[in-house]
């Protein structure tokens, strides 16, 4: 029930080693479960608005997986009462107007000024793209992975007063190749 596919092991590469994550829309929670198991996070949140998805999550943890690092949501995202959000958000397999519907009314107005975004977005993305403009989001990535017979495309967006200090870290690791695509910042 945890294994991550091609797609999500793409999408955890990108999440920021030792900071929280939420996987907003988690379904099978396979992206926060792996995180924490794994001790690429200290912590994480899965939030899905369909309690059969967190219960079938909440019956499949393995023992061995330190349940205080977990924390399951069965909640509409856009219905989050406010708490400050650090570290990285995942959304993905979610619609571009969902996505941008959730940022609105959670993510933004409670982000920490580092918090990275790793979204994946069916449909246009144009309003979801000025709408992270708007808010001095810069894309640092992108990466096009095929899974179901589509083609999923990530993108990795970081506040612009970091989105430098990303780029050189990119720059360093394709120079040392076989390594993630984004890691740690100096911040
Ligand atoms: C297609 S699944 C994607 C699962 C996983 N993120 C992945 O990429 O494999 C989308 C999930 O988002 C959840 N979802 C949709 N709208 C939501 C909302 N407003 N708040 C929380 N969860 C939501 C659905 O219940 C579903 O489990």
């Amino acid at each position: 029930m945890f294994r991550l596919s091609p797609r999500l092991r793409r999408i955890l590469a990108h999440v920021r080693p030792g900071h929280p994550v939420w996987d907003i829309g988690c379904d099978h929670g396979a992206l926060g479960v792996t995180a924490v198991m794994q001790d690429r996070v200290p912590c994480a949140v899965l939030v899905d608005h369909a309690q059969k998805a967190i219960t079938r999550i909440e019956d499949a943890l393995p023992v061995t997986v330190d349940r205080d690092r977990l924390r399951l949501l069965a909640t509409d995202a856009r219905r989050l009462p406010p708490e400050p959000v650090t570290g990285t958000v995942v959304c993905a397999g979610l619609g571009a107007r969902k996505i941008a519907d959730i940022l609105t009314a959670f993510v933004l107005p409670n982000r920490a000024k580092d918090l990275r975004l790793v979204l994946e977005a069916h449909g246009p993305t144009q309003d979801l793209d000025a709408l992270l403009g708007q808010h001095g989001y810069r894309q640092v990535a992108q990466e096009t992975v095929h899974e179901g017979r589509k083609d999923r495309s990530i993108a990795v967006y970081d506040p612009s007063a970091f989105a430098k200090q990303t780029a050189k870290t990119l720059a360093a690791r394709r120079r040392r190749p076989g390594e993630d695509a984004t890691g740690p910042r100096k911040d």
